[in-house]
């Protein structure tokens, strides 16, 4: 029995780590609850106020659009429409949403993390060079051309980005494990805030001349 004990403790660890792993936002108590912007009549608060369930309706739970291309004339040559929970009512306390991201040829989606979401991307057109970073001390990069029919996942939190390889435009689907999942470009973030960052801490971090980090924020 007792050389049995280590195996039984490994089993219970991962049987605790497993219950207690959530991929996505807490799960709802309730069948739906859908966002109200105005908080006049709400029934109860998870996340953002909700409508009353008498007075939700099928539409509550629709979105439309998702087939217009964004416009992808800008610096990155990409564009991303959300399906978050301001877009969708009805996600609300549901811990899922989506976004169409559109790349017009060399097009990027630039460096960016989702910090409540893990996301899994599905390519419909066009061929996309994806990656993302794990966290420190190894930053190893996981990174793939995919194909259409292709799907690929960014874990929650990691630095990812997808570029279109292809001569062609380029269209993706993401399904996010969050309602509201947030997004930090890296770029903006570090190089766009306002106010700025003080260029003191931009030298150091990225060791190089105060007039190449100038040049940088001047971009943003
Ligand atoms: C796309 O965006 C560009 C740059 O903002 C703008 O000039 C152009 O009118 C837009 N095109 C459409 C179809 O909205």
């Amino acid at each position: 029995m007792a050389s049995s004990s280590p195996a039984l403790c490994f089993l219970i660890s991962i049987a605790l780590l497993l219950a207690f792993t959530s991929a996505s936002d807490p799960t709802q108590l309730q069948d739906f609850c859908v966002a109200v912007p105005d908080s006049a009549n709400p029934v109860f608060v998870n996340g953002k106020f909700c409508k009353n369930p008498a007075t939700v309706v099928a539409d509550d739970f629709v979105f439309h659009g998702l087939n217009v291309p964004g416009n992808t004339t800008n610096k990155e040559g990409s564009a991303v429409t959300p399906v978050f929970v301001s877009q969708l009512p009805g996600l609300n306390t549901l811990g899922v949403a989506m976004a169409r991201i559109d790349f017009a040829p060399h097009g990027l989606n630039p460096p960016h993390v989702h910090p409540r979401a893990s996301e899994a991307l599905l390519v419909l057109e066009g061929n996309l060079y994806v990656g993302f970073v794990t966290s420190n001390p190894d930053n190893k990069l996981f990174a793939k051309t995919l194909c259409p029919g292709d799907v690929f996942v960014f874990p929650q939190g990691l630095i990812h980005f997808q570029l279109n390889v292809g001569s062609t435009n380029a269209v993706a689907i993401a399904t996010l494990g969050s309602q509201n999942p947030g997004v930090i470009t890296v770029a903006n973030a570090v190089f766009g805030s306002q106010p700025p960052i003080n260029p003191d801490v931009l030298v150091k971090a990225f060791q190089v001349d105060k007039s190449v980090i100038s040049y940088l924020q001047a971009q943003f």
